[in-house]
C-alpha cells in the first residue's frame, strides 16, 4: 500500500466511523483487510481500497467492519455493574415510582455481552421491580456484531470471559456448541445498527448509557461530538459509564465526575449544576 492509499483510507475511516489510523497503523490495516481481500476475492487491499473509495457501498462498509476492535466480555470489568446494581437501580426505583419505566443504552455493543450483561443485573433484582417496563437497547457500528448480538448465541471461550457458572446456567442454555441466551434476557433487549456518529435522536432517551472502550479510538473533537449527543438523549438525571481507561477530564463539560476510578459519570446541565444524579450514593 502507498503513503497516498493510506492515507485516502485513513480519512475515509475516520470521517465514517471516528476511528483515528495514525502512520504506524499501516500494518493494522492492512491485517485487518487482508481476511475483507480474500472473502471478497480482491487482488490485493490496493484493489479493496480503491472500490470503497470509489463509492462501492459494499466494499464500504465491509472496509469500517472490518477495522473495529469488537474485544468485549460479559461484566467487563465487573465493579461498573456492582454500582448499577447497588446504586443506580436503587436510585431508579426510588425516582421513577409514579413512572415504571427506564431504558439503558449500551453504545458500542459488539457481540451483545455489555447488553445482556445489564440485563441479567437487572433481571438479578427485578423483585424490585414488579410491573416495571425495562429497556436495554444496544447499537453498533458493525452490522455483523448486531447479528451476532440480536442471535445471542456465545461459544464455550466467550462463556468462560466474565460469567459466573451460576448466571450461566441460570441464564442460557446450551444448544449443540452455542451456550444461547434464556427469552427472559432477550426480551429485555434490542439490538440497532448505529452508527454514533450519526444523529442519536430517534433512539428516544435513557436513564443510564453504557459507552466503554469505545471513545478510546477516536480523536478529541469526534469525542466532544459523541460525548455531547450522549449528553443530549440521557435524563437529566441520567448516568454515563465509560472503560476504566477512558476519562473525560479537559474533554467536555456535559458531564461530571461521580466515580473517577470506575469511569462513572452524571449529566451535567449548566443551568442545574447540582442536580442529583442516578450515579449518586444518597440515603434512600
Ligand atoms: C472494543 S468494543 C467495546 C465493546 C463493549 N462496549 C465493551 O466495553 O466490552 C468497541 C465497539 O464499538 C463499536 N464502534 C466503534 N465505532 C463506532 C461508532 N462510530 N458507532 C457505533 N459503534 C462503534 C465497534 O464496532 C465495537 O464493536
Amino acid at each position: 500500500m502507498t503513503p497516498e492509499e493510506f492515507e485516502n483510507a485513513a480519512r475515509f475511516i475516520r470521517d465514517r466511523s471516528g476511528l483515528v489510523l495514525t502512520r504506524d497503523k499501516t500494518y493494522l490495516l492492512e491485517n485487518r483487510l487482508m481476511p475483507v481481500v480474500r472473502d471478497l476475492r480482491k487482488k490485493s487491499v490496493s484493489e479493496l481500497l480503491a472500490g470503497a473509495l470509489g463509492g462501492d457501498e459494499a466494499l464500504q462498509t465491509a472496509v469500517v467492519e472490518a477495522m473495529m476492535a469488537k474485544d468485549t466480555a460479559f461484566f467487563r470489568d465487573w465493579k461498573p455493574f456492582v454500582h448499577f446494581r447497588t446504586v443506580v437501580l436503587p436510585n431508579l426505583r426510588v425516582s421513577r415510582g409514579m413512572k415504571p419505566r427506564f431504558r439503558i443504552l449500551s453504545a458500542g455493543v459488539s457481540n451483545g455481552q455489555e447488553a445482556h450483561s445489564i440485563a441479567m443485573t437487572i433481571r438479578d433484582v427485578a423483585s424490585s421491580f414488579p410491573g416495571w417496563d425495562i429497556d436495554v437497547v444496544g447499537i453498533d457500528i458493525s452490522g455483523a456484531a448486531v447479528a451476532a448480538a440480536s442471535k445471542g448465541a456465545y461459544s464455550q471461550f466467550d462463556v468462560q470471559r466474565g460469567l459466573p457458572i451460576r448466571t450461566l446456567l441460570q441464564y442460557f442454555t446450551k444448544q449443540d456448541d452455542a451456550w444461547v441466551i434464556n427469552d427472559a434476557i432477550r426480551g429485555m433487549v434490542s439490538f440497532q445498527t448505529w452508527n454514533l456518529l450519526d444523529d442519536l435522536f430517534p433512539l428516544g432517551r435513557f436513564d443510564a448509557v453504557f459507552c466503554r472502550n469505545v471513545l478510546v479510538y477516536l480523536d478529541l473533537k469526534t469525542k466532544q461530538d459523541v460525548l455531547g449527543k450522549l449528553s443530549r438523549v440521557l435524563v437529566d438525571d441520567g448516568v454515563l459509564y465509560l472503560g476504566l481507561n477512558e476519562t473525560i477530564a479537559g474533554v467536555t463539560s456535559h458531564f461530571r465526575t461521580i466515580v473517577p476510578e470506575l469511569a462513572i459519570y452524571a449529566a451535567h446541565r449548566a443551568d442545574r449544576p447540582a442536580a442529583l444524579s442516578l450515579a449518586s450514593k444518597v440515603d434512600l
